[in-house]
Order: structure tokens, then C-alpha cells, then sequence
């Protein structure tokens, strides 16, 4: 079922934006981040500690993989989602993807809550962003079916736009 995915870096307001965006379409939310969560019956923290990335990134792939027998949804995806090639790939072929695009200084004033992302939990975060951010912003872009800049406007406002978008994108095929 043709999804929307919600791309973006961390602190970028997928979580937010999303339940808005879903109202507004009449669609369910999904975050699949908590559904990764919740079938490991761990946190994100604890998967990373336990297990490294590269295996978070596998457990990311099966959760998009998923999206494929579920029910038409608003996902928002974790910043890294588009590590993986074939993450890449699942996305453009399941759903719309809506890159939310956002600043460092937005990011960085955002992202209060470093336990639970553990890619920023070491002591020089900002360092750690500015280069995740810059290797992954090109990927974002190439993924992205529509982008929209976050920094100074609201959820409500950013879920409006989206909706219209699709919409509009949705009466012309
Ligand atoms: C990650 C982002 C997080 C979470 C994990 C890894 C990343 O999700 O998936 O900590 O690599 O950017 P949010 O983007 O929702 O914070």
C-alpha cells in the first residue's frame, strides 16, 4: 500500500508532524522506530548497546519490509533509514517519501533527549551531527519524492503543506 514515509534527520519533527499529517489524511500513524521497539521488546539504546548498528539497520529493513502486507499508513522513519541502499530502494517502492529538511542549529536545539539516540550520546555531539548530517543529506535528497524545510515553520503548518501535496499529487495519476 502506497505509504508515506517521513525522512529527516534526528530532531527534525517526524514525530510531531506525523500524527498531524496522519489526521489530516485520514490515515493511521506508525512510527517505526516503536514498532522496532516493541517487537524487540527493547529500546533503540539497548539494541544499539547490544547488538551495534549495523544490526539496528537490519531490523530497520524488516520493519519497512513489513510495511508492505499493512494497512496504507503515515510512518515516520528514524534519521538513519537511508543507510542502507536497500532501505533506499524499499522506500521509493513502497511510498511517497516527505524529507523533512532541517538546519545543524535547529537540530542541535532540538535534540534534548541524547539517551535515547545513541549515535549523538558521546562527548562531542555536535561533531557527531554535523558529520552524520553531511554524509546522509545527499541520500535524503535522492530519496525524497517531496521535501519540505521545517526550520521556523509549524507541525501544523508543515502537515498542511504535505497533505495538500499529496493530494494534489494523488488527483493527478
Ligand atoms: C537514528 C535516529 C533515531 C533512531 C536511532 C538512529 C539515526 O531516530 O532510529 O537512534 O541514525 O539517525 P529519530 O530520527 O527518530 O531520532
Amino acid at each position: 500500500m502506497n505509504d508515506v514515509f517521513l525522512i529527516g534527520f534526528m530532531g527534525a519533527g517526524k514525530s510531531t508532524v506525523g500524527p498531524q499529517l496522519a489526521q489530516r489524511l485520514s490515515l493511521p500513524f506508525v512510527d517505526l522506530d516503536a514498532q522496532i521497539a516493541a517487537e524487540q521488546d527493547r529500546t533503540i539504546a539497548d539494541i544499539f548497546a547490544e547488538d551495534g548498528e549495523a544490526a539496528f539497520r537490519r531490523l530497520e529493513l524488516d520493519a519497512l519490509a513489513s510495511r508492505a502486507a499493512r494497512p496504507r499508513a503515515v510512518v515516520a522513519c528514524g534519521g538513519g533509514i537511508v543507510t542502507l541502499q536497500e532501505s533506499r530502494e524499499l522506500l521509493g517502492r513502497l511510498g511517497t517519501v516527505v524529507y523533512m529538511r532541517t538546519t545543524m542549529a535547529e537540530t542541535l536545539a532540538r535534540i534534548k533527549d541524547r539517551s535515547s539516540r545513541p549515535l549523538l550520546a558521546g562527548e562531542d555531539a555536535a561533531a557527531q551531527a554535523e558529520a552524520l548530517l553531511a554524509s546522509r543529506s545527499g541520500l535524503y535528497e535522492e530519496v525524497a519524492d517531496i521535501a519540505v524545510d521545517t526550520v521556523g515553520i509549524s507541525p501544523a503548518r508543515i502537515a498542511e503543506c504535505v497533505a495538500d501535496t499529496i493530494r494534489a499529487q494523488e488527483a493527478v495519476r
